[in-house]
């Protein structure tokens, strides 16, 4: 974590994140009884032009008279530049969700924009933005969008990928192994480390293939993103665990904990553990490891 995140808010398990359609009654009750680590309201594309209002309302009630707890609660809204984006931010006001996800950023404007949109509003600091990274113009300037949470995009805290408007705009085709998008993923995973921000791998759409989201999901923890966004909740389990510190992690995590504890070690900034050198930066990263396995049992307590 860096200087900047950890000054704001404690880092969050962000390893399953379900898309749940905002019009869907039966969907958004089946979220209470879910294992992901946070819901994403959906208000953009799983929701019909005619039946937004329909959706907003839904949520509202939703909000007021079955809350979800203990999960981290995202709404995604329309794109800014449509005419449900001023709705949906009224309701995202009046319901305070955790973030409020922007779907087809396109400029470090966008986030600028909305956050002192959110500002003039009065919005709780607590209440963040989530960019929604899937239009080529977003992936060409992600630098500059990340840094805006430097500025006066404070409160941006996530970038998520998104895939299926990113291969429409580019024309890039659906392949196992994403090879021709590995360039840009790792951009923006480099970018949200760039300003401590986390970052959530793209949907897979094939629900029923368990093998080939399993190797997404490894493939995505390999790259370094924090979690994936989901689109089923047969997808939730697996993302748990690939995006979860493995055993052969953790215990790797507790032998270097423990070598540096030992005694003559605090004054020394290079050790071996098992013919390896360890420095003391792998302290910091098995002590950031081990806070997350801490994380993840709180959550099994409270499920
Ligand atoms: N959130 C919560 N519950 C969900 C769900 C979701 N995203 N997707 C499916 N379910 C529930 C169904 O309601 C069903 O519950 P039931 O057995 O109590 O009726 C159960 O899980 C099994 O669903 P299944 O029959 O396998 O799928 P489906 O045909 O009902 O739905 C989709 C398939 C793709 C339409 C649905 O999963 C969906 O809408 N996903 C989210 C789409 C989305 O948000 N898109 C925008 C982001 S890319
Ligand atoms: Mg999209």
């Amino acid at each position: 974590m860096t200087a900047i995140a950890s000054a704001s808010l404690p880092p969050r398990l962000r390893r399953s994140l379900l898309s749940v359609p905002a019009i869907n009654e039966r969907a958004l009750q089946k979220a209470h009884g879910l294992d992901c680590d946070g819901v994403i309201f959906d208000l953009e594309d799983s929701v019909a032009p005619a039946r937004k209002a329909e959706a907003r309302d839904n949520l509202k009630r939703f909000f007021a008279e079955t809350p979800l707890r203990g999960r981290e609660r995202i709404v995604r809204i329309n794109a800014l530049d449509t005419d449900d984006a001023g709705a949906d931010l009224d309701t995202v006001l009046a319901l305070n969700p955790d973030a409020v996800l922007v779907p087809k950023v396109t400029t470090p404007s966008d986030i600028i924009g909305i956050c002192a949109r959110l500002d003039r509003a009065r919005a709780p600091k607590g209440l963040r933005v989530w960019a929604m990274v899937e239009t080529p113009r977003a992936v060409l300037e992600i630098g500059a969008i990340a840094g805006t949470r430097q500025g006066h995009g404070a409160r941006l805290d996530a970038l998520v990928v998104g895939l299926n408007d990113l291969r429409k705009e580019t024309g890039v085709l659906p392949q196992p192994g994403r090879a021709y998008l590995l360039p840009w993923l790792m951009q923006v995973v480099l970018a949200a480390r760039a300003f401590g921000l986390d970052v959530i791998d793209s949907v897979f759409n094939d629900f029923r293939d368990e093998a080939g989201f399993a190797g997404e999901c490894a493939q995505g923890r390999a790259m370094g993103f924090d979690g994936k966004m989901l689109i089923h909740p047969a997808q939730i389990e697996a993302a748990n665990r690939h995006f979860a510190p493995g055993e052969a992690e953790i215990a790797e995590a507790q032998a270097i904990i423990a070598g540096f504890a030992a005694p003559g070690a605090e004054a020394l900034n290079v050790i071996e553990i098992g013919g390896r050198m360890v420095e003391r930066l792998h302290l910091e990263q098995a002590e950031r490891l081990m806070h997350k396995v801490r994380q993840i049992s709180a959550r099994k307590d409270i499920a």
